[in-house]
């Protein structure tokens, strides 16, 4: 079968290099990929949302299965684009419709979604122009912190979390009459703000079954010890010592069975991954978000640490024969350590020359992925915030993650800058 992946980062890599080693995968396509896939596939210049011209080439390349990476084209509604197109609807497109993707695409449906099948997660309300000054009273009376969140996709930006009132309210005003993220927050969700460890855990469903394949540790903070800026992803671990089996069956038992009943009972159409983003708070897991896609760089670590094979896995998703399939995992553990632009997740400077990719693929049970990268004639230079992120097994987390600071270490760019402390809780 020849398979399209949609995207171009880390994440996209990860999955490119997991497929390849399928026996039922003939040949790769990536839209629009990078350098590091384009060492594994065929890239295709084309946008992940330009629907049309991803059709003409699944058509040309007679694709039988296409992995959608990012959420926007899946809110866009690519799943329902080729499933409604009766020269495309025999494809295998793995990602959920663009109604179930509003799991993602809004934070409301979402909420609504949680509150209607008893999902445990944080106290909100929701409020829009209309109820703005019922928003200004509850914000005053509120406890603080304060999460503010823009109701739509805003590039990872759109939530605030709050300190003060006078903070909380700022924001309020900026996000709805000032319009700051457009219609994506015309609608604010204000939440109750959840402590814990945040955790992400990963499905696969068709929408009636599931399978559990993976969860990981991210470290979003910018800086050393969770200081700084949010970013999309510093590093991963996975497994994490504290998610163990009476941690996974409360996760299953209270979170995921509930999502994918509630899933079915509402005739969602669903057929892909479902990214649960977790509070544990004591050892009682919440729901902070979901997401309708893998994470990045979350992927780097679960794809590494899953045996099984991903291309049955999806065509077990498609044809009914998820509940029979086997999930196993490789017993090591597995880091991985991002590279970053100088600067980032602020302003940076792209277009530097990459060398050391080969040396640190080179160390032992080390794999490199390319997420912000590109050809600049025929050189691998810096093309985004996230430029490489080494991942590496070991016997435990923290020879996993000394391996995987080596490669990062042998990976030279002007202004490179990675965390030296991922996975420190478990050192
Ligand atoms: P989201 O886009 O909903 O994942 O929010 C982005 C980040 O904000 C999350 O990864 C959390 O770190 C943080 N966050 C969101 N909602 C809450 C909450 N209710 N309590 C504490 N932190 C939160
Ligand atoms: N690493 C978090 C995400 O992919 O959203």
């Amino acid at each position: 079968m020849n398979i399209l992946i949609i995207g171009s980062g880390g994440r996209e890599h990860a999955l490119a290099w997991k497929m390849a080693k399928s026996h039922q995968c003939d040949q790769l396509f990536i839209a629009p990929g990078n350098p590091g896939t384009a060492s594994i596939g065929t890239n295709l210049p084309i946008a992940t949302t330009d629907f049309e011209g991803l059709q003409k080439a699944v058509l040309e390349h007679q694709i039988g299965m296409i992995v959608v990476g990012p959420e926007d084209p899946l809110v866009k509604g690519i799943f329902d684009f080729f499933a409604n197109n009766p020269l495309t609807q025999h494809i295998n497109v793995i990602g959920p419709s663009a109604q179930a993707a509003q799991l993602e695409g809004s934070k409301a449906f979402s909420k609504h979604f949680m509150q209607r099948h008893q999902i445990p997660t944080a106290s909100y309300a929701e409020f829009t122009a209309d109820n703005y000054e019922e928003g200004v009273q509850y914000l005053r009376q509120h406890s603080l912190p304060i999460v503010l969140k823009a109701d739509g996709l805003a590039a990872g930006k759109g939530v605030i979390i709050a300190q003060t009132t006078q903070e909380a309210l700022e924001s309020f005003d900026e996000m709805i009459l000032q319009k700051q993220f457009g219609e994506a927050s015309a609608k604010v969700v204000v939440e109750q703000f959840l402590t814990g460890i945040e955790v992400s855990v990963f499905a696969l469903t068709d929408g009636k079954n599931y399978q559990i394949i993976g969860h990981a540790k991210d470290y979003k903070r910018i800086g050393e010890g969770d200081q700084g800026l949010n970013t999309g992803g510093m590093g991963c671990v996975t497994p994490v010592p504290f998610m163990d089996d009476a941690f996974m069956q409360k996760v299953e038992k209270t979170i995921i069975q509930p999502t994918i009943e509630g899933i079915a009972k509402e005739g969602l159409v669903y057929k892909g991954f479902v990214f649960f983003g977790l509070m544990n708070q004591n050892g009682t897991p919440y729901v902070i978000e979901y997401n309708c896609r893998l994470g990045d760089p979350e992927t780097e670590v679960i794809l590494p640490r899953l045996q099984t094979d991903l291309v049955s896995l999806l065509a077990a998703a498609d044809n009914g024969t998820l509940e029979d399939v086997n999930i196993e995992y490789h017993t090591a553990s597995f880091a991985t350590v991002m590279t970053v632009s100088g600067g980032y997740p602020g302003e940076y400077k792209k277009g530097y020359a990459i060398t050391g990719i080969q040396e640190a693929q080179a160390l032992p049970q080390t794999l490199v992925f390319q997420a912000g990268t590109g050809f600049q004639n025929d050189e691998i230079v810096t093309q985004g915030g996230r430029v490489i992120t080494v991942t590496a097994a070991g016997n435990d987390l923290q020879s996993a993650v000394n391996t995987a600071q080596k490669g990062c270490d042998l990976i030279q760019f002007t202004d490179k800058y990675f965390r030296k402390d991922i996975g420190y809780e478990f050192a």
